[in-house]
């Protein structure tokens, strides 16, 4: 019988996921009386076998000299897992962090794209491996790959754990991405919504808050 969490779309309260997760026995009447409701859209089993493939192509393709750049918060955790992945297949990236916002509070982008904080490493000749959480509009991940392409980089590719497939305000596709999904707000695996639901080992969608 497979566990709660590995069939998709099954409606959980919050704390049911949070029991199902720790292989609590969970009572789901008591849970569903009150509390948010998510449901689950990519299991974790179904994301780790997805980044083992994803980790597979991007080594087919020839990543010497790697470097992974990390757009938070948002892909923290994916980034993670990637990065471990890449090193299951022989690879070896530096890794760093940029900090970049559109989404602010709102579930809608804001239009413009700031840096909060930005990467350490120096780009130049670099070849470059940018991971973001969602591919929505494209607002993030084409200002990501102009900022970093004005810096020098040799080769520039990009990798998303989810493509919305929406019409984009501006026209990027990414090289490598996990999963299509559906043009809803979602959260869990390090997305949030106003800083809640990023410690879900899942991604899902807030059904009621
Ligand atoms: P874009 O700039 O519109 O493509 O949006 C990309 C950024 O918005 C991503 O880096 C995410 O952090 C955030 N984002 C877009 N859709 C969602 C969502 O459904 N949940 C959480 N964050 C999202
Ligand atoms: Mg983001």
């Amino acid at each position: 019988m497979a566990a709660l969490h590995e069939r998709c779309n099954v409606l959980l309260s919050l704390e049911t996921c949070k029991a199902v997760n720790r292989n609590w026995t969970a009572d789901m009447n008591d849970n569903m009386k009150a509390g948010p409701e998510l449901e689950i859209i990519f299991p974790p089993e179904a994301i780790a076998k997805r980044l083992g493939e994803l980790a597979r192509e991007i080594a087919n393709e020839g990543a010497d000299n790697l470097m992974v750049v990390a757009i938070l918060k948002g892909s923290f955790v994916f980034a993670a897992d990637l990065i471990r992945a890449l090193h299951g297949v022989g690879l070896a990236p530096e890794v760093d962090f940029m900090t970049l916002s559109s989404y602010r509070k709102a579930r809608t982008s804001a239009g413009q794209v700031t840096i909060l904080r930005d990467m350490d490493l120096d780009v130049r000749g670099r070849n470059v491996l940018i991971i973001d959480d969602v591919l929505d509009s494209g607002r993030t991940l084409a200002f990501a790959k102009d900022l970093i392409a004005a810096r020098g980089a040799k080769a520039i590719k990009t990798c998303v754990l989810l493509d919305k497939r929406v019409k984009r305000a501006v026209q990027v596709e990414p090289d490598y991405c996990a999963f299509e999904c559906p043009d809803t707000f979602v959260v869990g695996y390090g997305m949030d919504v106003a800083h809640r639901y990023r410690e879900l080992p899942f991604v899902g969608r807030v059904v009621r808050e």
